[in-house]
């Protein structure tokens, strides 16, 4: 299996040769990205937080920009002349979905390897988009996603394996479009912290390197599954977490953690915590959230709760999660609720 990340880039990829081959990508282009910086209830003293609301992409998640981002740079370097372009990954979940309604958009082949325990809705939304899905065993997670991925790059000549865990197209896209957005719109303000929950580390990495610009003790914490965290030393396991992060096992470190020139802290949030903090977040703004934003949102108030009024914690809030989890989450609390009662 491969861990070397490549494809060094200066900026985020140009979409002008994919929009010029591609028309009918300009509405997506259009309306990704520029997403809201709004501040979130947070400690009564301690920093402020101000999270990302991603969701607001034309897919409904972070992913957007990487699928985009990959699948512009691929067009770049691809030679028509040679035969089509057919897309190849390995994803949790939002990037499959980015990425195959790209490339449904635009008629190109996509072939995505995800877990076996992927949610009906996303598979729904693969079978929509006319993907190739390769499943593997959930318990083996996304090592077992990477390695089948490469495995097929390896054995079915014609696909381009994208690799959004080792691809710096990755890290470009969130320090020069998500990391510069939130510089611009914080207006003024000095980030004190970044908190990010790690999948591929992009988010937490790529938008570290445009926030310590102005700051450069900017403090970092990772999120991270409780049931599988970053850099465990366990093998990987199928145990339900917060959707979208999770380690390697195996004391493998997603590399993109690594280009952060110190030892990246993090915290680990349940599953349990993640879906009661969906369901708490939505009952007290209104803005419904996914388990990996809620388990930000969590960290971020930890970290919020240990710095002065004047502190600026950002954070970012990848999707929107599903009603079912805020459901599950609302149940929990109120079995939490009658039990402190009673
Ligand atoms: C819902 C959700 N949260 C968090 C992440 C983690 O983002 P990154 O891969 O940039 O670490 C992902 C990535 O797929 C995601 O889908």
């Amino acid at each position: 299996m491969d861990f070397d990340l490549f494809n060094t880039q200066s900026a985020a990829p140009s979409p002008a040769k994919a929009l010029d081959m591609f028309p009918q990508l300009r509405d997506f282009s259009a309306s990704l990205g520029n997403t809201p910086l709004v501040e979130v209830p947070g400690p009564q003293n301690g920093g402020r937080i101000f999270a990302k609301l991603e969701s607001k992409n034309p897919s409904g998640s972070i992913k957007d920009r990487v699928a985009f981002g990959l699948f512009c740079d691929a067009i770049n370097a691809h030679d028509f002349n040679q035969g089509p372009l057919k897309l190849l990954d390995s994803s949790g979940g939002n990037m499959a979905k980015a990425l195959a309604h790209l490339g449904h958009l635009c008629g190109l082949p996509v072939h995505v390897v995800i877990p076996d325990s992927a949610p009906e809705v996303l598979l729904q939304s693969l079978s929509d988009s006319n993907a190739i899905v390769t499943k593997v065993d959930s318990s083996h997670f996304l090592l077992g996603i990477i390695a089948r991925s490469q495995q097929i790059a390896r054995t079915e000549p014609g696909w381009t394996l994208l690799s959004q865990h080792l691809n710096l197209v990755n890290t470009s896209v969130h320090q020069h479009h998500t990391g510069a957005e939130i510089s611009r719109q914080l207006d003024g303000r000095r980030p004190d912290a970044w908190i990010a929950a790690i999948g591929t580390g992009g988010t937490l990495a790529g938008v570290y390197a445009a926030l310590a610009q102005q700051n450069q003790d900017l403090r970092v914490v990772g999120c991270t599954p409780r049931e599988l965290p970053f850099g465990t030393m366990e093998p990987p396991n199928g145990t339900a977490r917060f959707a979208g992060a999770g380690g390697f096992g195996f004391g493998f470190r997603q590399p993109f953690v690594s280009l952060i020139p110190y030892e990246v802290p993090f915290q680990t949030v349940s599953h349990e915590e993640s879906l009661k903090a969906m369901f708490r977040f939505f009952e007290e703004t209104g803005i419904p959230i996914g388990g990996s934003a809620a388990a930000n949102w969590i960290v971020a108030g930890n970290v919020a709760s240990e710095l002065d009024k004047e502190a600026s914690v950002v954070t970012i809030f990848p999707d929107a999660g599903s009603d079912a989890d805020r459901e599950r989450g609302r149940q929990l609390l109120d079995n939490e609720r009658q039990t402190t009662r009673s």
